[in-house]
């Protein structure tokens, strides 16, 4: 807070509470000065909005500085029309008080330039919608519309108003503006018969003079001349730079376009205007008799045009007057200076009632269409208090005006504040002002008042003029220390006051009133055959303003006087009603110059405003008051002790809350029913820090909703969590169901197709027969043979036999194809032995099973005998079909001799391994027999035929070989006799020796290998049968390789 307060105070200080030197005027005007200089118009007297007239365009009436005004503390931003504004706005929102803004200040000060600002920011901050947005062009339209018709250049104010407007703005509860209501104040109506110089008529007649087309002024019968009217040229001032009459009178038709003034009321306005300007020139000539006579009637005749009345009736009375006496009606002829005064007073009725039906007619199209209750913001913009060189009626009526607002000033700030410092019991030091109530009664008092003895002069018979009411008012209220006439007054002050005026002393200052003129103004006479002929006319607006029941009335009318009185008095009961807000305003200098600065002018102006005393009351008493329950409702979030709620007396709440917020002691008092804050800083820290407190709370709230609500969102999606749990599980349930319903089918099906499995095809083992061949067919192409020696078979369901046989051979034929088709010719002749082996040997001698894992070879010769089956081949032309080492037993003594047996086409050879040399030939066709023993040994004997080549003699060939079964089975194949091969199963054979002698071999099983020659000479071969024990595994290798 402290931060916003300096910075806010760099140029002087924008609260003048904060001035140290308060009583002091000249600080006062220094700070106003200083300010004025760095074009910061306004400054604050505590609520009280001081505004100095810059005479120059300022940009702080943007929308940005409108938008940033909007809701923010008072004292937050610098001072400006818009904070008042605001706060009234919201002041009428939030305590729901109607309000009024009383903008005050003389002539030319910036009141109706305030009261505008007032109007836009309104318009600018409530909410919008298109009805809103209707009232609102309304109300910003009524102001050109009334400152054309109302406002006039004075030598104080170009753009013055003259008639006194307060504006009642309505609206609803949501703050939107929906209605408004003008109440208008005495028009200074003389001003269209006559201008001091230097000064205008309403801008109204210069507007359509100089805006209006040709044809339209055509048909009015005007000249774009302005000096060429009586009632335009008196001032010698018609064009004025500071006006654009032009722009004004566009602006003037589109309001009345807004306004909802129609095409026909618009023609009558401007007739109304137009017949005014030629009433002026009408002139008059004095006949013999001294009696006025018209020398231009054809301006008569236009102005009855123009109106819609007769012609002949306009002149008659024009130039007339009919007195009723006795009940008869004598018309009299007038002289010129009466009939000068008939047509002044014609000019100035007319355009007085228009401007009284133009409000009406605003106030008809700002009429609020809806009937709720409406909240009311007022705005007063009243002529200011002025001193001119010549003050008439009128000034006397306006600075009248103006001592009452004052005084309702003093009622409502200075005398009704100490009033309820001492109300509620609090202490204080009264503060001296000026009470200007003295002044309101020495005007208004009865029966001895200046309006009272003015309405008894004008009334009295006899003959009054305003001489005799002077004398009057010497008599009754010379004494009176406010009142100076030239009769009362003493040596010195005489000197300065004619014999026709008199002076008041003012609040604001002394006038002197030229007493001329005040009667016939009170009187506000209009000759009766002038008001008959208006009745009488056509004009759409004249003919509703003078009506018949007005000539028919025998009341006599109110003199002026009163009627403003009961005007102000019942203004001043409407503003007393509202909560008020005051925007006081200052002229700086009296040429209207931008930048000048004229302090004694200033001075003046702050001294009659009463502005020091404003202040010297705000400093002395209390910036802020608010009942306890009011500011213990705004403020009690900021005390532990009275939040969220205080249940004591409203007071102890409020005590708590200040102490807790340690107020200083000199900063608050209590009274009785209200806190009083005495500086707005104090009150600034509390709306800071309750404004601080607002966000937390609000975050507060944020967070506690957001859990809410998320938890909300949570249940809310656990409920569907469960609910579509629910749903897929019974989804689920109802698939799985629906399975196992058609499973428990399939499975009926199958048990039923099965029982039938055996019936001829129907319609209950359809399905499964097609099953079983299926799976079975399936099962079978899984676990069909792959080899040809895979014997195994999936067996076949019954109704599948026959086929499993036809597929079983199938499979059989295929895989032998396949094997089949795979065999090469050396396997082929390799399987060709192996089968005549397996024929030979199987079961028959032992060793075969040895036999079987190995292949069949045409040479068993080693690598480095490979000369050696050369040698051999050298032997025999024919070719040499197996060879292979043996061991050969001689046939004299068994003598074993390393011996290379080979086989040719046609003969057997046994040749020496060393040097080749044929041991045995024997020819296939000498072979008698091969015997061999059933058991493991490899002995063979070749029994031989006897013949020439080889000779019987030398007995048969004992061979031992280490591949007993292929050499025998290649022996036995290569001679092409089977028959030759005999297996001795009984352990001996017997054999030829040499020389034709016998042998004999015995056989027997024994875990050593072992030939030898035994004991009875006979050959002992025993067939080591452990060292060739085979594995089950090898015979099993070797037996599949046979087949
Ligand atoms: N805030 C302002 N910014 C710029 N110029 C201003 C301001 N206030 C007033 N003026 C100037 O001062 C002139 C007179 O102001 P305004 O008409 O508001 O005076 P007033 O107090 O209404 O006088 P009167 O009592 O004669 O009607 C305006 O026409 C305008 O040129
Ligand atoms: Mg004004």
């Amino acid at each position: 807070m402290e931060d916003h307060l300096h910075r806010r105070d760099h140029t002087g200080v924008q609260d003048f509470v904060l001035l140290e030197d308060y009583r002091n005027p000249d600080a006062f005007l220094e700070n106003l000065k200083k300010r004025f200089h760095e074009d910061l118009i306004y400054t604050y007297i505590g609520p009280v909005l001081v505004s100095v007239n810059p005479y120059h365009e300022l940009d702080i009436y943007n929308p940005e500085i409108i938008h940033s005004y909007k809701n923010v503390n008072f004292y937050e931003l610098p001072p400006h029309v818009f904070a008042i504004a605001d706060a009234s706005y919201r002041s009428m929102r939030g305590e729901n008080r109607d309000q009024c803004i009383l903008i005050s200040g003389e002539s030319g000060a910036g009141k109706t330039e305030a009261s505008k600002k007032v109007l836009l920011y309104i318009a600018a901050s409530s909410t919008h919608s298109s009805d809103v947005e209707r009232v609102k062009d309304r109300l910003l339209e009524s102001n050109p519309l009334l400152e054309a018709f109302g406002n006039a250049k004075t030598t104080r104010n170009d753009n013055s108003s003259r008639f006194g407007k307060y504006m009642d703005i309505q609206f609803d509860y949501k703050g939107a503006p929906v209605g408004g209501h003008i109440l208008n104040y005495l028009l200074e109506k003389s001003r269209v018969v006559h201008q001091a110089p230097g000064e205008r008529n309403f801008h109204a007649f210069y507007q359509l003079l100089n805006g209006a087309s040709p044809i339209t002024l055509k048909q009015l019968s005007l000249t774009a001349e302005p000096d060429a009217y009586f009632y335009l040229n008196q001032g010698e001032s018609s064009s004025l730079q500071t006006m654009d009459d032009q722009a004004n009178w566009r602006a003037v038709q589109h309001s009345l376009d807004v306004l909802d003034f129609s095409q026909q009321q618009q023609k009558a306005l401007f007739a109304i205007v137009a017949s005014v300007l030629h009433l002026g020139n009408v002139k008059f000539e004095a006949d013999g008799k001294d009696m006025a006579h018209i020398s231009n009637p054809n301006l008569v005749a236009t102005v009855a045009e123009l109106l819609g009345c007769q012609e002949d009736k306009l002149l008659l009375a024009l130039q007339n007057k009919t007195i009723e006496a006795n009940n008869e009606k004598l018309r009299s002829p007038l002289t010129v200076d009466q009939a000068l005064y008939a047509r002044d007073a014609l000019a100035k009725g007319i355009y007085d009632r228009l401007f009284t039906w133009i409000v009406h007619k605003i106030n008809s199209s700002l009429s609020n269409r809806c009937k709720i209750k409406c909240s009311l913001m007022g705005l007063l913009d009243i002529y200011g208090f002025e001193i001119f060189q010549v003050n008439c009626f009128e000034q006397f009526c306006i600075n009248y005006c103006n001592e009452k607002l004052q005084q309702l000033f003093i009622e409502l700030t200075l005398k009704s504040e100490q009033e309820e410092y001492q109300r509620e019991g609090i202490q204080w030091e009264p503060v001296e002002y000026f009470n200007n109530k003295i002044i309101c009664d020495l005007i208004e008092a009865k029966p001895i008042g200046i309006m009272s003895v003015l309405d008894e002069e004008c009334l009295r018979p006899g003959d009054t003029t305003d001489a005799t009411f002077l004398s009057k008012l010497g008599e009754t209220i010379g004494k009176h220390p406010h009142f100076i006439s030239h009769s009362v007054a003493d040596n010195a002050t005489r000197k300065t006051i004619a014999r026709d005026e008199f002076r008041m002393l003012h609040y604001a200052g002394d006038v002197t009133y030229n007493i001329k003129g005040f009667l016939d103004k009170n009187n506000d006479l209009l000759f009766r055959d002038l008001k008959e002929a208006m009745v009488e006319t056509t004009n759409a607006i004249t003919s509703q303003c003078f009506t018949k029941a007005e000539l028919i009335s025998k009341k006599r009318p109110e003199t002026a006087a009163t009627q403003f009185k009961t005007s102000l008095a019942q203004l001043m009961d409407i503003l007393m009603s509202k909560e008020p807000s005051y925007v006081r305003c200052i002229k700086p200098n009296d040429y209207k110059r931008a930048g000048q600065f004229d302090e004694k002018i200033v001075l003046h102006q702050v001294k009659y405003l009463g502005l020091m005393e404003n202040l010297r009351v705000h400093r002395a008493g209390f910036a802020y008051r608010r009942p306890y329950e009011v500011f213990l409702k705004r403020y009690k979030s900021l005390c532990p002790a009275t939040w969220p709620s205080y249940r004591g007396h409203p007071k102890d709440g409020v005590q708590a809350l200040v102490s807790h917020l340690k107020y200083g002691e000199d900063d608050y008092r209590l009274g009785k029913t209200k806190i009083f804050i005495r500086f707005p800083r104090v009150l600034f820290a509390t709306e800071d820090a309750f404004q601080r407190r607002k966000h937390e709370l609000a975050t507060q709230i944020q967070s506690k909703y957001r859990c809410f609500h998320q938890r909300k969102v949570f249940l809310r999606m656990k409920i569907s969590a469960i609910l579509i749990q629910c749903h897929w599980r019974r989804v689920i349930a109802q698939r799985l169901l629906e399975r196992r319903r058609k499973a428990a089918l399939v499975i009926r099906k199958f048990v039923k197709g099965f029982r039938y499995r055996n019936e001829p095809e129907c319609e209950e083992n359809r399905e499964f027969v097609k099953f079983t061949k299926m799976n079975w067919l399936k099962r079978l192409a899984q676990a069909a043979p792959q080899s040809v020696l895979d014997k195994t078979w999936i067996p076949a369901p019954r109704l599948l036999a026959e086929t499993s046989g036809h597929l079983q051979k199938l499979c059989t034929r295929n895989l032998v194809l396949k094997y089949v088709k795979k065999i090469t010719p050396t396997m082929k002749s390799q399987m060709k032995q192996k089968v005549v082996a397996e024929r030979l040997f199987k079961g028959k001698k032992d060793v075969y099973p040895h036999s079987v894992k190995d292949h069949f070879v045409d040479s068993r010769l080693a690598p480095h005998h490979a000369t050696l089956k050369d040698k051999l081949q050298k032997l025999t032309n024919e070719n040499i079909k197996y060879c292979t080492y043996v061991t050969k037993y001689d046939r004299h003594g068994y003598k074993s001799r390393k011996r290379v047996l080979f086989l040719a086409v046609t003969t057997l050879f046994v040749v020496d391994e060393k040097d080749c040399k044929v041991k045995d030939r024997v020819p296939y066709s000498s072979i008698k027999g091969v015997h061999t023993s059933n058991l493991m040994d490899g002995v063979f004997v070749i029994v031989v035929a006897a013949s020439e080549e080889n000779g019987a003699c030398k007995g048969d060939i004992i061979l031992q070989s280490d591949h007993v079964i292929e050499t025998l089975t290649k022996l036995v194949m290569i001679s092409n006799n089977e028959s030759v091969l005999q297996i001795a199963a009984s352990g001996v054979i017997n054999h030829d020796l040499a020389g034709g002698k016998q042998g004999q071999i015995e056989f027997s099983k024994g875990d050593n290998y072992l030939v030898k020659k035994g004991k009875g000479g006979q050959l002992l071969v025993v067939d080591g049968s452990n060292e060739l024990r085979l594995t089950n595994s090898d015979l099993d290798l070797g037996a599949e390789r046979t087949s």
